[in-house]
């Protein structure tokens, strides 16, 4: 098995991957998407199953009857945030195939359909919202809403759909297929060290936190860098600096975290005060009250700045999901499987991070495993994970879709 997932490995790596920084840009409805789809239909054919895209987009490789209804569905992500990682995403949809690989290796005979599933974008970092193509399935993103939607260039969602090749005319909610899924069990590096410093190869995940995205838009007046006195600028550059702390601060009085990481500038010239920045605070907590705390201190902040300084200012939320807590049930039948096979017990964590998992939860029985990351670095070309602990993730993968599929 480890032979055939270092095969798909290398076959993955080269796809997106900028040579300048190291990282991945596998962007929805990109060339590079349309690789990684590629890619995960010839692993599928390769392997004798059947292959479809949803309404949505989502790429579903079956072994059995997608009709039959109590699937077992087991993957996670190709695209990635800018300069991304490898692991984040392709790691769960490698480790997915090669827990196939071994299950078959053992002779195991499946008494309910699997699946191998590539949610699209994933990360959100074309079109802004993450989880396009779960949350249009679960109904938890309209038709209307995700039309609405555009890249940087203006390019909406649909028209970037279609250019690719895929009809937007159907995306929505899909009730029907997410009827016939019993359970979804997404395997995932771990983006932090709780493992690492519990010293598991493999976590089970409990919970992941409720979070968030809002646009801030500054406007204030483009002048002359050189000719416009200190007194008469309205320079929204100042009141965004000033906000950036404001987060910071908020969120180490809340025990949150809060990150501006993405800006815009117009018109962007070095001589030029600025007559815009927008920028785009990503902003995550334990509980739902921490996270209030800290969106309304930041935006209080904001607009006490905005208003000294002669700026105009609009917050727009651009997306919130609630906490997840994963289904207790699954878990402690995954934990239960797992401690058959090693005889110990696996650690639960919680996550603030996003997936494709926790927006599936509303909807049917969802569980992850993560896989230790010895530095926590995530959404980085230096994110990393051993190869002896991805081989453990593929193992206590394929036990747990022989203890739901096959018993
Ligand atoms: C996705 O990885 C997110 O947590 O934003
Ligand atoms: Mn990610
Ligand atoms: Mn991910």
């Amino acid at each position: 098995m480890s032979e055939t997932f270092h095969a798909m490995w290398r076959s993955l790596r080269p796809i997106g991957r900028s040579a300048a920084s190291g990282g991945y840009r596998r962007y929805a409805w990109t060339e590079a998407d349309a690789d990684c789809r590629l890619w995960f239909r010839m692993q599928a054919e390769a392997r004798r199953l059947d292959v479809e895209t949803d309404r949505n987009g989502n790429q579903w490789a079956w072994l059995g009857d997608p009709t039959a209804g109590d699937a077992v569905v087991t993957g996670s992500h190709l695209d990635s945030v800018p300069d991304g990682g490898a692991f984040d995403g392709p790691l769960g949809v490698v480790s997915a195939f090669a827990a196939l690989d071994e299950l078959r290796a053992r002779g195991a005979v499946f008494k309910r359909p699997l699946a191998i599933v590539n949610f699209g974008d994933e990360e959100g970092a074309r079109f802004g919202l993450a989880c396009v193509g779960s949350r249009l399935t679960a109904g938890r993103l309209t038709k209307e809403q995700a039309y609405e939607l555009r890249d940087a260039d203006g390019i909406s969602l649909p028209q970037a759909m279609e250019a690719a090749g895929h009809d937007p005319a159907t995306i929505g909610a899909d009730p029907e297929r997410l009827a016939k899924i019993g359970a979804f069990v997404e395997l995932h590096v771990e983006q932090g060290r709780a493992l690492d410093l519990s010293g598991d190869a493999v976590g089970l995940a409990s919970a992941i936190w409720p979070h968030g995205r809002w646009r801030y838009d500054f406007a204030g007046e483009a002048n002359h860098a050189g000719t416009t006195r200190l007194v008469d600028r309205r320079d929204p550059m100042l009141t965004y600096a000033e906000t950036v702390l404001a987060a910071r601060r908020e969120a180490e009085l809340a025990g949150a975290v809060a990150t501006f990481g993405k800006i815009a500038v117009e018109p962007n010239g070095v001589n030029a005060i600025p007559s815009l920045v927008r920028g785009w605070l990503d902003a995550r907590a334990a509980d739902q009250g921490s996270l209030d705390q800290v969106i309304a201190g930041v935006e209080a902040a904001a607009r006490d700045y905005a208003g000294r300084h002669g700026i105009d200012l609009a917050v727009t939320r651009e997306s919130f999901t609630p906490v997840v807590d994963f289904s207790d049930t699954l878990r402690d039948e995954l934990a239960k499987i797992l401690g058959e096979k090693t005889g110990e017990k696996t650690p639960v964590l919680g996550t603030g991070a996003g997936h494709d998992a926790g927006i599936l939860s509303e909807s049917i029985p969802t569980a992850m495993l993560f896989v230790r990351n010895p530095t926590g670095v995530s959404h980085s070309p230096a994110e990393f994970a051993a190869e002896d602990d991805c081989v453990a993730g593929v193992l206590a993968l394929a036990d747990v879709l022989e203890g739901l599929a096959c018993r």
